[in-house]
């Protein structure tokens, strides 16, 4: 049997090159190798944790994920796509995970900490947002997968995950659920990608985001105008190029070929970053670069999304497909939880139709 290779994205918006970097890149790489089953989850229940008034947003945004995906190069004749919230073993797995879990277990989980930070939830925590690691747990286990191809914040859940496979499998003296792996991205600097403002997270709430679907001039705008180092006043002066997000950018996307096409006074990064920190080099000089550079990588993926946009129905059509075979695939993990723990009274077999 394949070794499982389960991920997920909320539908909030579209997805971005933070996105790209840190999972969509290695989903394609592990699909294409044909040596994983994939499931590629879009999580809107998730999404609805912290957006319980706007589940038209999260509905629109189906759809614009769907889009991302395919155009980045995920087939669906190779990994499965999946909605959420039309599984119902992901529901059921978390009333059972959850008893295994303490609150303040929950109120350690530093990406959780930070997020309610983020969204001002101090007073008004819904329990739900609270809890979706638990449900994270139930995705990942449900499907079985082994590997999870995601960014650094995504670690803490994978942790939890465990915790709750090595409990269960202990107290129900099993060995049915799977312990996950993260598979993190190839460079360090793509495990959490900084946004064009400088802020270590690239975020749409933060409104730091290079979109997949951006136009040429939306690109150009928002590279041109990256934040870099402050001190870097004029050519003259020497540069920092560490934390200096245009500086990240290249090194998560620059190849040393991009260098012979458009800077061939420079072999590569470290001789482009050497003249920068010396002084002498304008910044203006550098997006430019980076520019070029992002444009190649993004505008084969724009052409193929607005193909795809013509055939929205067809794309709803393969989540549907992809999600049948999920709801078959998820409750056969489901029925052996329920028979490790002693729940199969009824003998009710779930994929009896
Ligand atoms: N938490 C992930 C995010 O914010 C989305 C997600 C939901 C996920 N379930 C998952 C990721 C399971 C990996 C595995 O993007």
């Amino acid at each position: 049997m394949k070794k499982v290779v389960l991920t997920g994205d909320r539908p909030t918006g579209p997805l971005h090159i933070g996105h790209y970097v840190g999972s969509l890149q290695k989903r394609v790489q592990l699909q294409d190798s044909g040596e994983y089953e994939q499931f590629v989850m879009i999580a809107d229940l998730q999404a609805l944790t912290d957006n319980a008034d706007n589940p038209q947003k999260i509905k629109d945004n189906i759809i614009e994920v769907m889009l991302d995906y395919l155009a980045v190069g995920l087939d669906p004749n190779k990994t499965t796509f999946l909605l959420q919230s039309q599984i119902p073993a992901l529901y059921e797995l978390p009333m059972f995970y959850a008893n295994l879990v303490t609150v303040s277990r929950l109120q350690r989980n530093p990406t959780i900490k930070n997020e309610i930070k983020l969204r001002n939830f101090e007073n008004n925590l819904p329990v739900g947002f609270m809890t979706y690691p638990i449900s994270q747990a139930a995705d990942i286990t449900a499907f079985r997968a082994k590997y999870v191809p995601v960014g650094i914040d995504q670690l803490p859940m994978l942790e939890q995950t465990r915790e709750i496979v090595n409990s269960f499998n202990r107290i129900y003296k099993t060995d049915i659920l799977v312990e996950p792996e993260a598979i993190l991205p190839d460079k360090e600097v793509c495990y959490r990608f900084v946004g064009t403002d400088g802020n270590t997270k690239m975020s749409k709430s933060l409104g730091n985001c290079i979109y997949l679907k951006d136009s040429e001039e939306t690109i150009r705008k928002k590279i041109m105008g990256m934040y870099t180092d402050p001190n870097h006043i004029r050519v003259e002066d020497p540069g920092k190029t560490e934390n200096n997000p245009v500086f990240i950018y290249l090194e998560a996307f620059a190849k040393d070929s991009d260098f012979e096409k458009y800077l061939p006074e420079y072999k590569n990064l470290d001789e482009l970053k050497a003249h920068y920190e010396r002084g002498g080099l304008g910044d203006v000089v550098v997006k430019k670069f980076l520019n070029s550079i992002v444009q190649d990588l993004l505008r084969p993926i724009r052409e193929r999304r607005e193909i795809l946009e013509q055939n929205k129905s067809e794309i709803l059509e393969i989540l549907r497909k992809g999600t049948e075979y999920s709801i078959e695939y998820t409750n056969e993990t489901l029925e052996k939880v329920k028979d490790a723990i002693g729940l199969g009274y009824l003998n009710i077999n779930l994929n009896n139709k």
